[in-house]
């Protein structure tokens, strides 16, 4: 059966940088299938929602994210950290603790931002976010894209940099070899 990634987006801009380098990826490998989980119709985080019943959105989410052998998440930096709808996201995906989605799902990290960094801030405390769950983080690779706008055919939405394409099918495949060949931990 042909294995699938999960990609999340980390910004619901129409025409977000992000989500064309993850649409990207869609092309890059035939060996895995892709299917994104989107983040946009989650309620604000609220505990109190946990009582009177999660909304269907949060349950298709979390299945979302059950049904799928790996997820890689594509978001912008903002103000040096993470964008809020990609916090709340995982704040949903890690409830309840005992049985969330998300831990020990294989997850890898791109980010890209017009800016000179490559969301690297960003990537830090997404990190050590997914770490507090118990996530596994595709250790050592980082995968920064800086200048995006330069690296993008913004009319035809598609990723031109030739360099960089080769940069995102590298990490690709040591995510795709990391998930094949690491055992889960029971
Ligand atoms: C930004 N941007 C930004 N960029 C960056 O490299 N570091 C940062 O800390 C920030 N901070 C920031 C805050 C807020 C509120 C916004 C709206 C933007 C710029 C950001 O990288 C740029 O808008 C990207 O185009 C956003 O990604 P998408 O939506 O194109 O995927």
């Amino acid at each position: 059966m042909t294995r699938t990634i999960g990609l999340i987006c980390g910004s619901l801009r129409e025409n977000s940088y992000n989500r064309i380098i993850a649409q990207s990826l869609t092309d890059m490998v035939d060996s895995y299938q892709f299917r994104w989980i989107e983040i946009n119709d989650l309620p604000l985080f609220n505990e109190d929602l946990e009582i009177s019943g999660v909304p269907e959105t949060v349950a298709s989410f979390k299945s979302a994210i059950q049904d799928v052998d790996g997820i890689i998440i594509v978001s912008p930096e903002y103000n040096s950290g993470m964008p809020g709808v990609l916090k709340n996201a995982l704040d949903w995906a890690s409830r309840p603790r005992e049985s969330a989605v998300l831990t020990q799902k294989p997850v890898g990290l791109i980010g890209a931002t017009p800016g000179g960094m490559g969301t690297a801030f960003a990537q830090m405390q997404i990190r050590q976010v997914l770490e507090a769950m118990q996530v596994h983080v595709l250790p050592f690779q980082k995968m920064l894209i800086s200048q995006v706008h330069k690296k993008i055919d913004s009319d035809r939405k598609v990723l031109t940099d030739d360099q960089t394409k080769r940069y995102l099918e590298r990490y690709l495949q040591q995510f795709i070899h990391w998930i094949d060949y690491t055992p889960a931990i029971d």
